[in-house]
């Protein structure tokens, strides 16, 4: 196995200042690596080491690292003498709302915050303001951010959430200490592709609000059943709650408007991040107009407080707008380009599993890809708990860095293609994993 000795001194130095020496706890894995430089599909670290990224920041960078018409447009509003203000509007906020909501059939109207995770809480806020409810659903294997109403309940090891739960709820596990336990006796963690279990919390409990990713991809790719995500609308207009859509993984990413609009479906809030600005701190919470317009209802005890020192912050404005740009140009040349290359690495992939005869298949959506150990497609988090082999996994994407490939080092992480991958790019790819599945026997 390569050392690390430039990262090593690094994190030696940073832990001294920082708990963990890293800044967002998510990215303390096994081997520690620091980088210094991203590059369309390619990230180098500091002892000089060149790996093809399909981790991808955790899969903002979908148009690739450092693309230059993004990086153009950032220097160039840089450059004009833009500010945060903080006072008043500008006309790229305006550009920007007006571009998302031409194209995102679920946002009547938008507003923009930095991080999915304050789009996430302000949603389920506006939720509770809205129905005058409490009670929120959450999907066991989804991921939402790290507020209290959805820090729970990720990839919860198989003794500790215990036997399948249909129809019903699961517990609240917490993913972090510190959430008050009254707090938690208003969130319900259900499967994804679980309508039943959706409508008994319903009959049980006041839900303001059910919020999902419309296709998991923070365990892999876990695609809704047919019917799924329509079903949710339904029981949404059934139980009078608010439908979110968190598309902050995949929005942008499968199509401009977001996986809910490829699915037919119109959510009541929808979430986006990440792709949206191919690497740049922003996140859009858009909607239906009577929701979003309680964050300037005339009377103050109705009205959802909106407030945020950078929201629309000049450089991630114009990284978004610069990027739905890029997405549109060429009649969905990018779009075009990495489903081919996605479809290269699936084909490709099946190939080497099948002549190795591993239990295994590959589940994918468009640019997002991962492999299950598994012998059928999950179909929720228990489901991929009970008979994935979490250590092949694993030991493949350690063995993969060492060879040059990143895919993010945590079993069932989703790996991400980007437009700036190329077919050597892919190539390189599956001769590394042939081989390295070949050796493993
Ligand atoms: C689906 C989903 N929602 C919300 C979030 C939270 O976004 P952020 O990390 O920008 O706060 C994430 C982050 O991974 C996510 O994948």
């Amino acid at each position: 196995m390569p050392t690390y000795p430039k990262s090593a001194e690094i994190f030696r130095h940073n832990r001294r200042f920082i708990p963990g020496g890293v800044a967002s706890l998510n990215r303390a894995v096994q081997p520690e690596i620091a980088f210094a430089k991203g590059e369309g599909a390619h990230v180098w670290d500091l002892d000089g080491n060149r790996y093809v990224d399909y981790h991808a920041a955790f899969a903002p960078h979908f148009l690739g690292h450092n693309d230059p018409y993004v990086t153009d447009a950032v220097m160039s509003v840089l450059r004009s003498g833009a500010s945060l203000y903080g006072s008043g509007t500008t006309e790229l906020e305006g550009q920007l709302a007006e571009l998302i909501c031409r194209h995102v059939p679920a946002a009547e109207s938008v507003q923009f915050l930095n991080t999915g995770s304050e789009a996430t809480c302000q949603a389920i806020r506006l939720a509770r303001a809205a129905t005058q409810k409490d009670h929120i659903i959450v999907m066991q294997g989804g991921y939402n951010g790290w507020h209290n109403d959805v820090a729970c309940n990720l990839m919860t090891p198989l003794d500790v959430i215990g036997p399948r739960v249909s129809s019903g709820e699961y517990p609240f596990i917490p993913i972090s200490a510190g959430i008050p336990r009254q707090h938690q006796e208003l969130v319900h963690p259900v499967n994804f592709n679980d309508l039943a279990s959706v409508e008994y919390v319903c009959q049980k409990h006041p839900v303001a609000a059910l919020i999902a990713e419309p296709i998991l991809q923070n365990v892999g790719i876990i695609k809704p059943d047919v019917g799924y995500l329509e079903g949710l609308r339904k029981l949404a207009d059934k139980y009078n709650f608010v439908l979110i859509i968190d598309e902050v993984k995949t929005g942008f990413r499968h199509g401009i408007g977001g996986y809910a609009k490829i699915a037919g479906v119109t959510p009541d809030l929808v979430v986006f991040g990440k792709a949206v600005a191919n690497g740049y701190p922003i996140a859009v919470l858009g909607g239906k107009k009577d929701l979003m317009d309680l964050f300037v209802h005339p009377e103050s005890s109705k009205r959802v407080l909106l407030a945020g020192t950078y929201n629309a912050h000049p450089v991630p404005t114009a990284a978004a707008i610069a990027t739905i740009e890029r997405l549109l140009m060429n009649d969905g040349e990018v779009y075009r380009h990495v489903e081919r290359l996605g479809q290269e690495m699936q084909d490709g992939l099946e190939k080497i599993l099948a002549d190795l005869g591993l239990k295994a298949v590959v589940a994918r959506q468009g640019s997002a890809f991962c492999i299950y150990f598994m012998d059928h497609g999950p179909k929720d988090w228990h489901d991929l708990a009970a008979n994935h082999d979490f250590g092949l996994d694993q030991d493949l994407r350690l063995a993969l860095i060492a060879r040059g490939v990143y895919f993010f080092p945590t079993a069932t992480k989703q790996c991400s293609i980007s437009f700036a991958h190329t077919d050597d790019d892919i190539a390189f790819t599956l001769e590394q994993i042939e081989q390295q599945l070949s050796a493993m026997g």
